[in-house]
């Protein structure tokens, strides 16, 4: 069993990387970005409390993010490993990562921060978009569908989502949450011997390969 971290920035190709290792190794993504998504889909008080959060592009706080997981960690069954896309984000919240997985008796193997400069990250996510119906990642310019408003992968017609976030004015303050918050756990996961890093330019089988060369 595997359990790996993806750490980088809004659009540094985490999403697009972690679904490509699960459908080739079984491992489970842990997509807290995904978690939040849905949970903002029920119009419940903390549905748009997180709703206003992620709009704006700032972090969601601490104890929603780590409760999300801890209920995902106890309920999934999988022997292949997890991997965590977008979470940890906060020094308190990769403390508490530690904590979770001890108590379940598993290891963290190791940290993997994509790096991208900010210029692409910007190009990367403006032009995003997904299927609704199953999750496949598209780009407007490096990776439109072969048929217009058709999914290459599950073949749904004119199910295509923009998220709300991806505009240059959230984007600015994703970027950074993420050299403010999130960064500090490079040092973090390097003092502890987990962090690996990796290009994220380069298409995504090459970045794949680096991946899979370290966690081999
Ligand atoms: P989240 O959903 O986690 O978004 P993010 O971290 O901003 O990351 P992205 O999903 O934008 O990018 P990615 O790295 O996955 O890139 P992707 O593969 O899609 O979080 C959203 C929000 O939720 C946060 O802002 C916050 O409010 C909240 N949140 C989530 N987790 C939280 C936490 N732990 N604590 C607090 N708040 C939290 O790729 C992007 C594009 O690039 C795609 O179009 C793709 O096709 C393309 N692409 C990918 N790889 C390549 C490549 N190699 N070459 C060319 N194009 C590529």
């Amino acid at each position: 069993m595997k359990n790996l971290i993806l750490l980088g920035p809004p659009g540094a190709g985490k999403g697009t990387q972690a679904r490509t290792l699960c459908e080739t190794f079984g491992f489970v993504q842990l997509s807290t970005g995904d978690m939040l998504r849905e949970a903002k889909e029920d119009k419940s008080e903390l549905g748009t409390k997180v709703a206003n959060i992620m709009a704006k592009g700032e972090l969601v706080t601490d104890d929603i993010v780590i409760g999300l997981i801890e209920k995902k960690l106890a309920s999934e069954k999988n022997n292949k490993g997890f991997i965590f896309d977008g979470f940890p984000r906060t020094l308190a919240q990769a403390d508490a990562l530690g904590n979770l997985l001890k108590k379940i008796n598993y290891n963290l193997d190791c940290v993997i921060e994509l790096y991208v400069d900010d210029e692409k990250l910007v190009q990367r996510i403006i032009g995003r978009f997904s299927c609704s119906a199953c999750g496949e990642l598209y780009h407007k310019i490096t990776k439109p569908p072969k048929k217009p408003r058709i999914c290459d992968t599950c073949g749904s017609e004119d199910a295509f989502n923009y998220r709300q976030d991806d505009n240059e004015n959230s984007l600015k303050i994703r970027l950074l949450a993420y050299y403010r918050d999130t960064s500090p756990l490079i040092g973090y996961y390097h003092a502890l011997n987990k962090l690996r890093k990796v290009n994220g330019l380069g298409s995504v089988n090459e970045i794949q390969d680096n991946i899979r060369n370290i966690i081999l």
